[in-house]
C-alpha cells in the first residue's frame, strides 16, 4: 500500500516523502499545520475507529424525547458522549487516507485540527451520571458546535483548492461523508441540547410531553408538524425580500403559486428543510429574473406542488428562468467540477476578502448552533438573513441534496433546455427510516 493510502499512520502524511521531490508540497504542509493542532498519532483513534455509528431516526429521537424523565436525560447524555467521538473518529481516518498534497491544504488541515481536538476532548468526557455532569457535558458540546461554525466553508474551499489532485468523483465521496456525518453529529449533539433545554424549563412536566399533549408539537429540534406549504411561503417570501434588496424595488418578481396536498405535515427538522428548500426557491427567483430582466414585464410565476402519498411527501418547484446550460449541467451535483467552480476558483485572488468573511462568521452574533444552514453559501431563512453577500461557495445544490438524501429522501432536478427547470424533492413522511450516512458514491458503487 502507498504511504499515503496507509490506514494506521504514525507519522504526518507528508513525512513519508522524501526530498526534493516534494519540497514544495512539505514546505506548504509545515506551514499548514502551523495553524492546526499538532497531527500526533493517536491509539486511542484506531480503537474508537473500532466502533461503528448506531444510526438514528427522526421516529427514535421522537419517541427517546417524548416522556423526558432524568433517567431518559442521563441516557441520552451517554449516547452522545460515545456516539460522536466514534463518528468523529471515523472522519478523522478518512481524512488520513487522503493524498499528502491534499491533507496539506491549510482548510482541510484546519477542519483535521478542530476535529482531533474535538476527538480527543469528547473521548476523555467519564461517564455522565447526575444532571451536574450534564450540565459540564453540555457546555462542552455547546463550545465545540461554536468553533466548528466554518468547518462548511472551508471544506468547500479547501476542496476548490486542491482541484485536479484528486479524482473529482472521489472528492465529491469525500464531501458528502464529510458533510452527512457533520450533519449527523450536529443533530445528535444538538437534539440533546435542546432536550436538556426543555429538561430544565420551569414548564417541564411530565404530563406535558406529546403523547399526553396534542398541542406540544416539538421533541427537541424536531417539529412533528412540519408543513411544507407553510415553509415553501417563508422561503419565497425572505428569497423575494432579499432579491429585491439586492436588485433593487423596480425588480420584477415572480409570484409563487402553491397547490396540491396543502394540510400535508411530517415529523422533520425545519432548519434543514429550510436550506433545501430555500436554495431551491432562490436558484429559481434568479433564474427568472435574469433571463427576463430587460423586458420590465412581470415574469411568469414559480409553481410548486406539493403532493402528499402514504409514504412520501413530494413537492416539485417549477420556474420558466430557461433551463440550466448544458455546460454546467453534468456537473451540477458536483462539489468541485464544471464551471461554476472554475469561477470560483478564479474568485479565489480574492482569498484575503474571503477569509476574512469566515473570519467576520466566528465573531460574536454569528451564533453557531444552527450553522448548518448558515455558513455555507446556501439560502435558508436564517442564512439569508445573516450571511455576508459575497460569500457563495457554489455548493448549494449538492449540499440541498446532502441534506434530502440524510433523511432518507431524494432530490432531482429536472431541465428543459430553453424553457426553465423543474425540481423534485422528496420527504420520507414517517420518519422510520435511519439516517443514511453513506455517499451516493459508494450506494451507487
Ligand atoms: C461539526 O460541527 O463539525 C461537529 O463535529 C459537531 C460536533 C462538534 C458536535
Amino acid at each position: 500500500m502507498p504511504a499515503h493510502r496507509c490506514g494506521s499512520l504514525t507519522r504526518a502524511p507528508w513525512q513519508f516523502l522524501s526530498p526534493p521531490r516534494h519540497r514544495r508540497a512539505a514546505h506548504a504542509a509545515a506551514a499548514a499545520v502551523a495553524h492546526a493542532p499538532a497531527w500526533r498519532p493517536s491509539s486511542a483513534l484506531d480503537e474508537w475507529v473500532q466502533r461503528e455509528a448506531r444510526p438514528i431516526s427522526l421516529r427514535r429521537l421522537t419517541f427517546f424525547g417524548r416522556t423526558l424523565t432524568q433517567s431518559r436525560l442521563l441516557d441520552g447524555a451517554n449516547y452522545c458522549r460515545l456516539e460522536l467521538p466514534t463518528r468523529i473518529a471515523h472522519r478523522l481516518r478518512d481524512i488520513q487516507t487522503l493524498p499528502y498534497v491534499v491533507v496539506a491544504n491549510p482548510h482541510l488541515a484546519h477542519v483535521y485540527g478542530l476535529y482531533l481536538t474535538a476527538f480527543e476532548r469528547f473521548r476523555r468526557v467519564p461517564e455522565i451520571r447526575t444532571l451536574d455532569d450534564n450540565e459540564r457535558y453540555c457546555k462542552i458540546l455547546q463550545e465545540t458546535l461554536t468553533e466548528h461554525a466554518t468547518v462548511i466553508p472551508r471544506l468547500a474551499l479547501g476542496v476548490l483548492e486542491v482541484r485536479g489532485l484528486m479524482r473529482p468523483e472521489e472528492t465529491d465521496k469525500f464531501m458528502n461523508t464529510m458533510l452527512r456525518s457533520r450533519i449527523s453529529r450536529r443533530v445528535i449533539a444538538e437534539q440533546h441540547l435542546a432536550l436538556t433545554d426543555t429538561f430544565n424549563s420551569p414548564w417541564h412536566f411530565p404530563q406535558n410531553q406529546p403523547e399526553h399533549d396534542p398541542h406540544i408539537d416539538t421533541v427537541g429540534e424536531i417539529f412533528l408538524k412540519c408543513n411544507a406549504k407553510e415553509i415553501v411561503e417563508r422561503c419565497g417570501k425572505t428569497t423575494q425580500e432579499l432579491i429585491k434588496a439586492a436588485h433593487g424595488s423596480h425588480v420584477q418578481l415572480p409570484d409563487i403559486h402553491i397547490e396540491g396536498h396543502l394540510d400535508a405535515t411530517f415529523p422533520y427538522i425545519q432548519s434543514h428543510l429550510e436550506y433545501i428548500i430555500g436554495e431551491l426557491i432562490r436558484n429559481s427567483i434568479q433564474a427568472v429574473i435574469e433571463k427576463r430582466k430587460y423586458h420590465g414585464v412581470k415574469p411568469p410565476p414559480i409553481e410548486v406542488l406539493i403532493c402528499e402519498t402514504s409514504q412520501h411527501v413530494l413537492i416539485r418547484i417549477s420556474d420558466q428562468g430557461g433551463g440550466i446550460s448544458n455546460e454546467i449541467l453534468p456537473h451540477l451535483w458536483s462539489f468541485s467540477k464544471g464551471p461554476r467552480h472554475q469561477k470560483r476558483l478564479q474568485n479565489l485572488a480574492r482569498v484575503p476578502k474571503l477569509l476574512g468573511t469566515l473570519q467576520e462568521l466566528k465573531m460574536p452574533g454569528a451564533q453557531a448552533s444552527k450553522d448548518h444552514d448558515k455558513h455555507d453559501g446556501g439560502s435558508s431563512l436564517s442564512s439569508l438573513t445573516s450571511r455576508p453577500p459575497d460569500l457563495r461557495l457554489g455548493i448549494g445544490l449538492p449540499m440541498s441534496r446532502v441534506y434530502a438524501e440524510y433523511w432518507a429522501g431524494s432530490l432531482e432536478l429536472h431541465s428543459l433546455e430553453g424553457f426553465g427547470v423543474d425540481a423534485f424533492l422528496q420527504i420520507s413522511k414517517l420518519g422510520n427510516k435511519d439516517e443514511r450516512l453513506t455517499t451516493r458514491a459508494s450506494m451507487d458503487a
